[in-house]
């Protein structure tokens, strides 16, 4: 079908179908092992799901409050203050979200006017910069340094400028596996102090951290956490990614603004799911456990990469695990990454798509939030390559 008078002008000229939605179309072609999209490979907690099943029988099926159901908005707060030491209130600096990019868009679409800079690290996940171009916004990407992808602070303090309006930071990070340190925050506090640059933190992996690092949450810094948007998906904590249901955290004044935006876009979350998580989030170890739960995958797969002629990039967080080809050949990362999915029926995701402007590299993410013996057997293809 098409219309001879339809001329449509795009305002994303620069983007396509998202490498996700290739690689796993790819993956399931091939019946290949699928490591390439960021999804949990196993069942989640059936009390999870029957606790839904309940709400929705029990007739918990109507449009839920805007700003999210207020016992799971109270869940949240306790656990935040719990862990991090802060304090957001439940009815005024909480906002439940269909998802971590619903909440990123939203922020970023509150926010964000023409000709705003906005500062991103690259590699990045994929949902940043499409929103930030949208609102007429300028991205200015700056690429994390190799090789344990660390945040260049020198070159931070360069590219802050008056048109400076937020920086989006991602900690564990998807999809090289780094995460902040104290010296981080300080440094991003350091530099932003006495400004009005609004942060956006993504901390969806919050509980996906490992070798007993701290997760260092911008809600523990007071100078931060005045002027941040923090954001959590119950996708990623909770194996439920499907259900795309995530929260933000946001001073009250910011929080308004938020609400003017999300209030005329998608107005409100799936009730039945609100309720079950408000009751399934008071057992505490179903999080505090997860940090172990996922150590014991990345292990499983690193160990068995021994001996590979992949090299294996540390990873402290996040369930993604970098490999470096560079001994096997001098492919670049989009071929090769097909080649292995169509040939060794093994799909990853080439690391060139999350940049702006990516360095010469061979580097391929692979994700470990996969059963033992598929990581296995994974591993064991690539090992004979
Ligand atoms: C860093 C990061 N932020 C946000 C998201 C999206 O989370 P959600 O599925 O809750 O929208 C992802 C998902 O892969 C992610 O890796």
């Amino acid at each position: 079908m098409k219309h001879p008078n339809l001329h449509i002008k795009t305002k994303l000229p620069n983007t396509g179908t998202t490498i996700f939605s290739i690689m796993s179309a790819l993956a399931n072609e091939e019946k290949a092992i699928n490591l390439s999209q960021g999804f949990p490979g196993f069942k989640i907690d059936s009390k999870l799901t029957k606790l839904v099943a309940k709400y929705m029988d029990d007739g918990f099926n109507q449009y839920a409050p805007m700003t999210g159901v207020p016992k799971l908005c109270e869940a949240i707060s306790n656990k935040v203050t719990k862990l991090y030491g802060t304090t957001y209130s439940a009815e005024k600096e909480i906002n439940i979200t269909s998802g971590a990019t619903q909440a990123i868009y939203t922020a970023i679409a509150a926010m964000i006017r023409e000709n705003d800079e906005v500062i991103i690290f690259d590699p990045a996940y994929d949902c940043y910069a499409p929103a930030v171009t949208l609102h007429g916004g300028i991205p200015v990407f700056i690429n994390l340094l190799e090789p344990n992808f660390e945040i260049n602070w020198d070159e931070v303090k360069k590219r802050v400028s008056q048109k400076t309006k937020m920086i989006i930071i991602n900690s564990p990070q998807n999809p090289t596996g780094s995460v902040w340190t104290a010296h981080d925050i300080h440094q991003l506090e350091k530099i932003t102090a006495g400004t009005d640059i609004i942060i956006i933190s993504d901390e969806v992996y919050e509980h996906v951290i490992f070798d007993r690092l701290d997760h260092e949450s911008v809600t523990k810094s007071e100078e931060l956490a005045s002027r941040s948007f923090v954001v959590y998906s119950f996708g990623k904590t909770y194996h439920a990614t499907g259900w795309k249901m995530g929260y933000v955290l946001a001073p009250e004044e910011l929080m308004k603004e938020f609400r003017k935006v999300h209030q005329y876009n998608v107005f409100t979350s799936n009730t039945p799911i609100q309720h079950a998580f408000a009751d399934y989030m008071q057992n505490e170890n179903k999080y505090l456990k997860l940090p172990d739960f996922y150590q014991k995958k990345r292990d499983v797969f690193r160990k068995s990469l021994e001996g590979s002629r992949f090299k294996v990039l540390n990873c402290s967080g996040s369930y993604f695990q970098l490999l470096d080809y560079s001994d096997i050949t001098d492919e670049i990362d989009t071929e090769f990454a097909i080649r292995l999915t169509r040939e060794s029926k093994v799909a990853s995701i080439p690391i060139s798509v999350f940049y702006n402007n990516a360095p010469k590299q061979t580097l391929l993410r692979f994700c470990f939030a996969k059963k033992e013996s598929e990581l296995k057997k994974a591993a064991e293809i690539l090992c004979s390559i």
